[in-house]
C-alpha cells in the first residue's frame, strides 16, 4: 500500500470491492492519482477523499457500500473540499439516482472513466457540485504499472470487458456494458513488460474469456482465446498463466488442446455451471444443458492431467423446486469439483429473474445452500488428500499470517500450500511435499 507523502496534495482512501476486475481497476487508480500528485493513505482517518470501488452483483456487496456511505454524511458536515465519491459497478447501475439516495455524494464514476478520476476529484473538491460520469468506453484498458505492482510475481491482466451473454439474474451487462476485447498485440505488450519486470503469473480476465475476439475484427490481429493464451504462455519470463471467467457455451476443443500443450498454463479451471437442473438452466439464461456441461468438464479431465476443477452455483433462483435442487446435488456428485462457490440468489434491478413472481422464500434458500456446501466442503477435502503425500512446485506469496516461521504460496492448481521456513521471497520457486490439510489448505515440507 502506498503511503502519505508530505508534499502531496490531497489524501485519498480507496477501499476496493467485488471482483478481480476491480482489484486491478482500483491498483490502475492507484497509479493514475500518484502520477497526479495525490497520496494514497491506507485507513480513512486522516483521508480528504474517500472511494468506494463497489460491486453490485448481489444485494450484501450493494449494501455495504450504502451503510458506509451513510457513515460519511457525517465526516463531510462542515469540512469545505472534502470528496465522497461512489466508482465501479453501482456507479452505472445507478448513476444520478445514487445522488437522491446519498445528496452528500461528490462523484459517480464509471468503470471506464478512470482516466478522469483526478481531474474529477479536483473539480468536486473545488466547486462544491455533484460529477457523474457512468458512460461505457470501448477504448480503455486499465494497465498494470510494472513498477507499482501490489504483489512483485503476480499481475491480472483485463483481455476483455463488458458481457453480451445476458443471463437473466445477472446485473453485469448492464454494469460493464457491451463486450468488448482488447487487441491481442496491447495484451501480448503488457504481458512482455511484466516478464520483464519480474512478474511470474499472469491471470487473464474477462467476464466470458472463451468469446475473446469475437467482434475485434476491425481493431487490431483477430486471435481466439485459445490462440492468445498460447502466446501470451510463451512470452519470456512469464512461467504460470491463468484465466477467468471461462462460460461453458463457447469452450472449444482449442482451447483443452492448448491447455493440454502449453506447458507455462496451469492446471486449474474455472467453470461456473450456475446449477444442475436444465429447466432452471434455460431460465437462467445459460444456453447451455447438464450433459453439453459434464461433456466438456469430461474432455478437460482427460485432456490435463491432474486438472483442479471449480465452479459457481446460484441456490434458490426464482422457480427453483426441491427436484431442481437434488439435480445439483447429483451434478456436485458426477463432477466432484475441487472447490464451489456458492452464493444465494439475489434479485437485482432491471434484471428478467427479479421480476419473476416464483421467487423462493429466503428460509429455502439458507436451508439449500447449507445442504449444498456440506456435500462441496466432502469433496473439496477429499480433493485435499488426493495431495497428500505428493510434492507440489509452489510460487512464493510471502511469509505466512498465522504460522511463524512460515511461508505460504499457490500451488499449480492454485491450492493455497504453507510450509516452514526462513528466507523466502514472493516469486520464489519451491518444491512441497504436502502432509496434511486443513480446510482447504494444504501442509507440508520443502524438499
Ligand atoms: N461471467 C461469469 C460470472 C460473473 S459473476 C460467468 O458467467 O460465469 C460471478 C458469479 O456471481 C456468477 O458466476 C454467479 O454464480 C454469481 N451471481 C451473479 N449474479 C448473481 C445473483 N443475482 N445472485 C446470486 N449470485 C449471482
Ligand atoms: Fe453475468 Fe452471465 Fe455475463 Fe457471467 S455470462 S457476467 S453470469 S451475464
Ligand atoms: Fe461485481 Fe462488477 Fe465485478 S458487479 S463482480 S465488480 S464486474
Amino acid at each position: 500500500m502506498d503511503t502519505l507523502t508530505p508534499t502531496t496534495e490531497k489524501k485519498v482512501f480507496l477501499e476496493t470491492f467485488g471482483c478481480q476486475s476491480n482489484v486491478l481497476e482500483s491498483d490502475h487508480l492507484t497509479t493514475l492519482l500518484l502520477k497526479d500528485n495525490f497520496s494514497l493513505i491506507p485507513t480513512p482517518e486522516e483521508a480528504d477523499v474517500i472511494l468506494f470501488n463497489t460491486c453490485s452483483i448481489r444485494e450484501h456487496a450493494e449494501h455495504k457500500v450504502f451503510s458506509r456511505l451513510g457513515q460519511l454524511a457525517e465526516w463531510k458536515r462542515g469540512k469545505e473540499g472534502r470528496v465522497v465519491g461512489v466508482l465501479g459497478c453501482m456507479a452505472t447501475s445507478y448513476k444520478d439516482q445514487l445522488l437522491e439516495r446519498a445528496p452528500h455524494l461528490d462523484m459517480v464514476v464509471g468503470p471506464d472513466q478512470y482516466l478522469k478520476v483526478p481531474a474529477t476529484i479536483r473539480k468536486a473538491s473545488d466547486t462544491g457540485t455533484s460529477q457523474v460520469l457512468a458512460d461505457f468506453d470501448p477504448i480503455y484498458f486499465p494497465e498494470n504499472d510494472p513498477n507499482r505492482l501490489s504483489q512483485p510475481h503476480k499481475a491480472f491482466l483485463e483481455i476483455m470487458k463488458g458481457c453480451d451473454k445476458f443471463c437473466t439474474f445477472c446485473v453485469v451487462p448492464f454494469t460493464r456494458g457491451r463486450e468488448v476485447s482488447r487487441p491481442a498485440e496491447s495484451v501480448l505488450e503488457e504481458t512482455a513488460r511484466l516478464g520483464k519486470a519480474g512478474v511470474k503469473e499472469v491471470m487473464l480476465l474477462g467476464q466470458n474469456v472463451n468469446s475473446y475476439g469475437l467482434g475485434l475484427k476491425s481493431r487490431g490481429k483477430t486471435l481466439t482465446f485459445a490462440q492468445l493464451l498460447k502466446e501470451v504462455g510463451q512470452v519470456p519470463g512469464i512461467e504460470r498463466v491463468r484465466f477467468m471467467t471461462s462460460h461453458p457455451l463457447d469452450l472449444s476443443d482449442e482451447l483443452v488442446e492448448v491447455m493440454a500443450t502449453t506447458p507455462t498454463v496451469c492446471e486449474s479451471f474455472h467453470l461456473p455451471v450456475q446449477c444442475g437442473s436444465d429447466s432452471v438452466l434455460k431460465r437462467m439464461g445459460r444456453k447451455y444443458d447438464t450433459a453439453h456441461y459434464l461433456e466438456r468438464v469430461q474432455k478437460l479431465r482427460s485432456a490435463v492431467k491432474d486438472l483442479f476443477i471449480t465452479t459457481d452455483l446460484i441456490v434458490g433462483f426464482p422457480g427453483e423446486t426441491d427436484d431442481d435442487f437434488q439435480d445439483t446435488l447429483n451434478l456436485l456428485e458426477k463432477v466432484r469439483y475441487d472447490a464451489v462457490y456458492s452464493f444465494k440468489y439475489s434479485p437485482r434491478l432491471g434484471t428478467p429473474a427479479a421480476r419473476m413472481l416464483n421467487q423462493v422464500p429466503e428460509e429455502v434458500k439458507d436451508e439449500r445452500l447449507a445442504r449444498l456446501n456440506e456435500v462441496a466442503w466432502k469433496h473439496a477435502s477429499e480433493s485435499c488428500e488426493g495431495r497428500l503425500g505428493k510434492v507440489e512446485e509452489v510460487l512464493v506469496d510471502g511469509p505466512a499470517d498465522k504460522t511463524p516461521d512460515a511461508f505460504y504460496g499457490k500451488s499449480r492448481q492454485n491450492r493455497t500450500v504453507v510450509f516452514p521456513g526462513t528466507g523466502y521471497k514472493a516469486g520464489d520457486k519451491v518444491k512441497v511435499k504436502i502432509e496434511s490439510h486443513k480446510v482447504a489448505n494444504l501442509y507440508g515440507t520443502a524438499v
